[in-house]
């Protein structure tokens, strides 16, 4: 299912497209795909419930990357840096707002300076909790539990063709 969407505000196409996926492995795979064409400069802002596999599509994301340490939540540090050997990407930035009250965390930890770096690929899980801190040009990703194993992906990406 493929539809184009505008969003008014920005002026900026978007593409959204939604999969179904019945395993972590197939949410992985799926991340991977999304991860072969990744420019450095994107912006991934994850949204989804507790348990929805936001992170399980961030271990795909970091796997397409070359990354093989274990990628988990930053939920404690707010966000985690992977240096990566990728022939467009310098490194992977994981963030997670999960305990994040507001933004002013995030700018102290250093996100902006990532936001704004076209050699980074930034991740953010619970996106929607810091919507000032996403780019209009941002791919959102929003993950739903259908049920234990089921899974709705909707992926919505800029038109830039
Ligand atoms: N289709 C699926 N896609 C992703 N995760 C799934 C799927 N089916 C079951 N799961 C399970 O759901 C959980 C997702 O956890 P996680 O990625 O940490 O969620 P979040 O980061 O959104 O809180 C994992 O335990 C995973 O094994
Ligand atoms: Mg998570």
């Amino acid at each position: 299912m493929a539809y184009p969407a505008v969003r008014p505000t920005s002026g900026i196409y978007h593409m959204t497209r939604a999969y179904t996926t019945t395993s972590p492995a197939e949410t992985e795979e799926l991340a991977r795909k999304l991860a072969s064409d990744l420019r450095a400069g994107t912006v991934i802002a994850l949204e989804g419930e507790l348990g929805a596999g936001k992170t399980v599509f961030v271990k795909g994301i970091a796997k397409a990357l070359g990354i093989t340490t274990v990628v988990q939540s930053p939920t404690f540090v707010l966000m985690k840096v992977y240096e990566v050997q990728h022939h467009a990407v310098r490194r992977l930035v994981h963030v997670d707002c999960y305990r994040l009250d507001g933004s002013s965390d995030l700018r102290a930890v250093g996100l902006e300076e990532y936001l704004h770096d076209s050699t980074s690929v930034v991740v953010i899980e619970w996106a929607d909790k810091v919507p000032e801190l996403v780019p209009h040009d941002a791919t959102r990703v929003r993950i739903r539990s259908v049920d234990e194993h089921e899974r709705t992906v909707e992926i919505t990406s800029p038109d830039r063709s």
